[in-house]
């Protein structure tokens, strides 16, 4: 006796009463005699399949049920094989499109990036003009000028600096997404680059009435470093620390072994933090926590994304840590230079 539990191939095959009468098998009336058969024996309690219920009024053989059951599942297979083409040339279809729609995005993205490369060189060249005649102003050397005037002028020698370090971020970030950041590696002396950046942005610092202190371990070796890049990047992070410091907080550099081939140098400042989750974040190009901070704290949100690809640059990583509302640690590592300190190095000894 058939029972429902069992996987048969009926059970695999839909519409075997169709298929039947559709090759010739069974007669219309013969597929309606089993039904009712079917149903008289789910009546008494011992239910069975179609297959079966023909076969017990011996109007299909068992050979003849198997052979059509066969049949369809030949068929069945055929199908799956068709529709399984059929979904493999869609996804390739799907999958050039999506690649041409990628080079697409990329000659966007390399146009955007020859387009913000050009469009700085292009500002550079006028700013340059402006403020080598407000530095000849300011100096007196086209004449004496009042003390309001130089005043005037000096504001102004600010913001055409501001301008201008705006500018170098834009081509430096433009130089980045082509992947044409250079990095020069030479043997450096970290605690020069950090005093000349703390030199450079102590009067920032009192405006705002933030300390700056630093503190070098003994005998620092030199590193392999671009001097000029790594002084952005130190300068950078300090000039964050000064932005997101209020008055009277501090913000620490320190240059320390971790070990004897490594140089760790890090940033600390006791500023307003940032939150845990959205540590991530900040390097992002153009990422700034909140537009409030954009309004308080101005810039593009372009610094940290550009500390991050030139520490990547020089092998190693940026890390941070912070204290929401105590303050911010940013720090990296480089490697000690193996060439021993010699007329090539980068800044003097001290
Ligand atoms: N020391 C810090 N303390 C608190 N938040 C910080 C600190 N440094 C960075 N951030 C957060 O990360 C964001 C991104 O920093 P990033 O230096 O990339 O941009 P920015 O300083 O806002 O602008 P830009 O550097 O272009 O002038 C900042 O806007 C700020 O929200
Ligand atoms: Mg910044």
């Amino acid at each position: 006796m058939a029972t429902t539990s069992k996987l048969t191939p009926e059970i695999l095959v839909p519409r075997l009463g169709e298929y039947l009468v559709q090759e010739g098998k069974i007669t219309e009336p013969d597929l309606k005699k089993a039904l009712a058969y079917q149903q008289d024996r789910l009546g008494e309690g011992t239910p069975v399949l179609l297959g079966q219920a023909l076969v017990d009024l011996d109007l299909l053989t068992k050979d003849e049920l198997d052979s059509a059951v066969t049949e369809q599942i030949i068929q069945l297979r055929s199908a799956l094989q068709d529709a399984n083409r059929n979904l493999e040339q869609r996804v390739h279809e799907r999958t050039a499109e999506l690649q041409s729609a990628l080079q697409r995005l990329s000659e966007l993205n390399q146009l955007k990036a020859n387009f913000v490369a050009n469009i700085s060189h292009e500002l550079r060249t006028p700013l340059t003009h402006i403020k080598g005649y407000l530095e000849l102003l300011v100096t007196d050397s086209l004449g004496q000028l009042s003390n309001e005037q130089k005043h005037a002028l000096k504001v102004s020698q600010k913001s055409a600096s501001k301008l201008e370090r705006l500018i170098d971020d834009l081509i430096m970030f433009s130089l980045a997404s082509r992947g044409e950041l250079s990095i020069q590696l030479a043997p450096t002396d970290v605690t020069i680059v950090v005093d000349n950046v703390v030199r450079s942005m102590e009067s920032r610092a009192d405006e705002k009435g933030v300390s700056l202190h630093t503190l070098f371990d003994e005998n620092i070796p030199l590193v392999q470093a671009d001097v000029q890049k790594i002084s952005w990047v130190v300068a950078h992070l300090v000039d964050n620390g000064i932005k997101f410091t209020p008055q009277g907080g501090r913000v620490g550099i320190n240059v320390r072994f971790e070990d004897k081939r490594l140089i760790n140098l890090t940033v600390a400042d006791t500023g307003i933090g940032i939150p845990q989750e959205r540590l991530p974040e900040i390097f992002e190009p153009f990422h700034q926590l909140d537009s409030s901070t954009t309004r308080r704290y101005g810039g593009t949100g372009l610094g940290l994304s550009l500390v991050q690809q030139i520490i990547e640059a020089h092998g190693s990583q940026i890390t941070v840590r912070s204290t929401l509302g105590k303050g911010a640690v940013f720090q990296f590592s480089l490697p000690v230079s193996s060439s021993p300190a010699s007329l090539d190095v980068q800044g003097k000894r001290r």
